[in-house]
């Protein structure tokens, strides 16, 4: 897993040093990301030769990598320890004008934070009300606890032990419950020429499929994104080291590279949008209203995909299967027409789950959010669920998982 510890500068960054080794022993791939501050109290060489990773402090550093964001997009874990008493003031207030405050503006994984200060300093109005606003936004905190302070004081404000912070940094992590799968996930939307500069169409961003991904690398699983025209900085969310990415652009090149990213996979997904026609020819030239043909497009019809891994795929249960889950945009309002029209796509396409999502002004194409019904083998509803299209993501992997059970 890959994860990020801010350190600022307090006496007990010493302290994190052990815990940098810590989570480097248990297989982590561990980025240091100290403020400047805390550089003061320990080198930068010192973090390097224990995470075996490059320290920087400033978001000009590497910038051809968008280091200042990429750090927090792809850690699966955030832990700030020692946390000072300004370190946390600048994360109530969302302060960003260091690495280690874009990585943490960035980072929709876990947070942690060890606090260490003196007593008086921790027990201050300002601070408690920042930790309060951290904890209210979901981070998570452990300690300080009472003792020996710098100076000879004693009282709370002494940062928890790294043996302890790390424990309840591992706790954090996702569960490990896709290692050893290998699945294969489509995502975005195909385009269909027309003649060199035009194309068919949809509107899919991708953001729902490479939510599965990363949700599924995240988990422990191998994945192959066969990535339909993602936007760049789609396709930046999916650069971990367990996801092979594969760029397609026709309904054609798609389906030739689910195919072989299927034969090997134990589940496969179909989040992508697939043209269902293509212009019968694409021109080789750009068309012109002097040709005389660009108000009508015949149109020949598209293999179907899902239904192509259906037909192909070994049987769902058992540990040998594959499950296989197609996705379905609806635009009815009516629950009861839409789960109606997946039981019936479910079991025609030979689908063991199908995904219906509401494709309205809130939810879907181009949005952040989803809101999806999971239609399961029996055509009952086993999941419902609305959020974030992670969230949709991890729903997904849990039917998933519980299906191959
Ligand atoms: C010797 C020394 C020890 C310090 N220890 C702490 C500490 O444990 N906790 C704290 O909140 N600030 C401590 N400070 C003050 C911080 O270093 C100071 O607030 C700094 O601006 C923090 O910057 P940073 O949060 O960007 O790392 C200490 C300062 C010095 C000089």
């Amino acid at each position: 897993m890959d994860i990020v510890v801010g350190v600022s500068g307090g006496i007990a960054a010493y302290k994190s040093v052990h815990l940098v080794r810590i989570l480097v022993k248990a297989g982590h791939d561990v980025t240091v990301v100290p403020t400047e501050d805390a550089l003061r109290f320990v080198g930068a060489p010192t973090w390097e030769a224990i995470s075996r990773n490059p320290v920087t402090t400033s978001v000009h550093d590497d910038v051809a990598k968008v280091r200042h964001v990429a750090l927090g997009q792809g850690a699966d874990l955030v832990v700030v320890a020692p946390a000072t008493a300004n370190t946390l003031a600048r994360m109530a207030a969302g302060i960003a004008d260091n690495l280690l405050g874009t990585t943490l503006l960035a980072a929709t994984a876990p947070v942690l934070v060890a606090p260490a200060m003196h007593a008086e300093m921790w027990a201050h109005p300002a601070t408690q009300a920042n930790v309060r606003t951290l904890v209210e936004r979901g981070v998570h905190v452990i300690g300080p606890d009472d003792g020996e302070l710098a100076g000879g004081d004693t009282g709370p404000g002494r940062m928890s032990e790294p043996e302890a912070v790390a424990e309840a940094a591992l706790r954090l992590l996702a569960p490990q419950d896709l290692a050893g799968l290998r699945v294969a996930v489509s995502a975005g939307g195909t385009r269909e020429p027309i003649d060199p500069v035009r194309y068919l169409g949809n509107r899919s961003s991708g953001r729902q499929g490479v939510a599965l991904a990363v949700e599924a690398a995240t988990r422990g699983a191998a994945v192959d994104l066969i990535a339909a025209n993602l936007a760049g900085d789609v396709l930046a969310l999916a650069a971990r080291p367990r996801i092979r990415i594969r760029p397609v652009a026709t309904a054609a090149e798609l389906s030739a590279a689910m195919k072989e990213a299927a034969v090997t996979a134990d589940a496969v997904i179909m989040a992508a949008a697939v043209a269902d026609y293509r212009p019968a020819q694409a021109a080789p030239h750009k068309l012109t209203k002097e040709d005389g043909i660009l108000d009508r497009i015949d149109l020949v019809e598209n293999e179907d995909v899902l239904a192509a891994l259906g037909a192909a795929r070994r049987d769902g249960a058992g540990p040998d299967g594959q499950i296989l889950v197609g996705f379905a945009a609806e635009t009815s309002a009516d629950p009861e027409a839409r789960r109606e029209r997946a039981r019936r796509k479910r079991e025609r396409k030979g689908a063991d789950l199908l995904a219906v999502n509401l494709a309205d002004a809130e939810h879907g194409f181009e949005k952040p959010d989803n809101a999806v019904e999971l239609i399961g083998p029996d055509g009952e509803v086993v999941a419902e669920v609305a959020g974030s299209k992670r969230r949709v993501a991890a729903a997904v992997w849990d039917a998933v998982l519980s299906l191959r059970r």
